[in-house]
């Protein structure tokens, strides 16, 4: 039985990272039925203009400077953190990734729930087998991202920490491959086979993974902050069904005649796959279909490719 989900609907939501490719589907929707505040650096006016379009109110501060939350409001009902930096500077990427998340919820300690988006970057690469939450933390993304694993790792930390400490129901979810109509792993995928280039792959295959569509992550947020609990509840997060990179390049040819070019690499992100077990037990299978997401995906990106 998956946990009762909390109502959104007219409470006041803090999102952090609303510009990025995965919040900004969530602020766009929860902006529609609840009073939503989105805090970024907005070092672009344009940033500032589109969350303001979707109806949130902007909050600008730096979560690697504390002093900076100052003016953020203290009585948010649910905070949804999506921010994070790969600036590849170890010393700003920890400040604003780690003890940012620490500055936060120090600063909304209040909240009625923290969901925290980890990443399954976390885990150690060991093949096809499926990750469950407590196999082995590894540097995971050293080779594209230098910075990104060792801060994420080092952000649940100082999560768990202060939700212990200030006694905030807290949710880790560590997510895998999302992607919806606004982009995704897999749409760089299509641009690299549309013109040529070569796309790593790490020589034990299939490479898999567990696209999770925004439709799904948007519907499971009321869910996971309705797991949240001053222990924390750390779960995966990705879609249901395993698929792998290669038939997800597959089916992109299927769909737009570009071939992809795979090269073997040693170094390339592996297997990364999910054990469901307790993300199901917890908020139950996501619905959207990888093949329908990846279309849907084209359809509004690059619809004249589509054959
Ligand atoms: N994309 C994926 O494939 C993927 C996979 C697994 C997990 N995740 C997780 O999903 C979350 C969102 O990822 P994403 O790919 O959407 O990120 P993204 O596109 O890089 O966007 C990052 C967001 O964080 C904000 N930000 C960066 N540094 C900040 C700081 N110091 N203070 C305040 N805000 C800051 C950025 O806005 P400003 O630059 O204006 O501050 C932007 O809104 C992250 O937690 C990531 O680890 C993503």
């Amino acid at each position: 039985m998956p946990v009762t989900p909390v109502e959104l609907a007219n409470t006041k939501i803090l999102i952090t990272g609303p510009t990025g490719q995965v919040a900004l589907p969530v602020v766009e929707h929860f902006a529609k039925i609840a009073d939503v505040y989105a805090l970024a650096r907005f070092r672009k006016a344009e940033d500032r203009a589109l969350i303001e379009g979707l109806g949130a109110t902007v909050l600008q501060a730096d979560l690697a400077d504390a002093s900076s939350l100052d003016a953020v409001p203290e009585d948010f009902d649910y905070v949804l953190n999506f921010a994070v930096v790969k600036s590849g500077d170890f010393d700003y990427d920890l400040a604003a990734n780690a003890e940012g998340v620490g500055n936060l919820m120090t600063r909304c300690r209040k909240a009625k729930a923290f969901l925290h988006f980890s990443s399954t970057a976390v885990y150690e690469y060991v093949g096809q087998e499926p990750r469950a939450e407590n196999a082995p933390l590894g540097d995971n993304h050293r080779v594209m991202f230098p910075t990104y694993s060792i801060s994420k790792i080092a952000a649940e930390t100082v999560c768990r920490f202060v939700a212990h400490q200030q006694k905030i129901p807290t949710t880790i979810a560590r997510l895998s491959v999302p992607y919806g109509d606004n982009g995704g792993w897999m749409y760089f995928h299509m641009l690299m086979m549309q013109q040529g280039i070569p796309i790593d792959l790490h020589p034990d295959k299939p490479n898999y993974y567990n696209p999770l569509h925004a439709d799904d992550y948007i519907e499971k947020i009321p869910y996971l902050l309705g797991a949240a609990t001053t222990e924390v509840t750390t779960t995966n997060f990705g879609g249901s069904q395993k698929v792998s990179i290669e038939e997800w390049c597959a089916y992109i040819s299927e769909l737009t005649g570009f071939e992809p070019a795979f090269q073997d690499n040693p170094k390339a992100f592996g297997s990364l796959c999910i054990d469901t077990e307790k993300m199901h037990s917890l908020i139950g299978e996501t619905k959207v279909d990888w093949r329908e997401g990846v279309r849907r995906q084209l359809q509004n990106l690059a619809p004249d490719l589509l054959k």
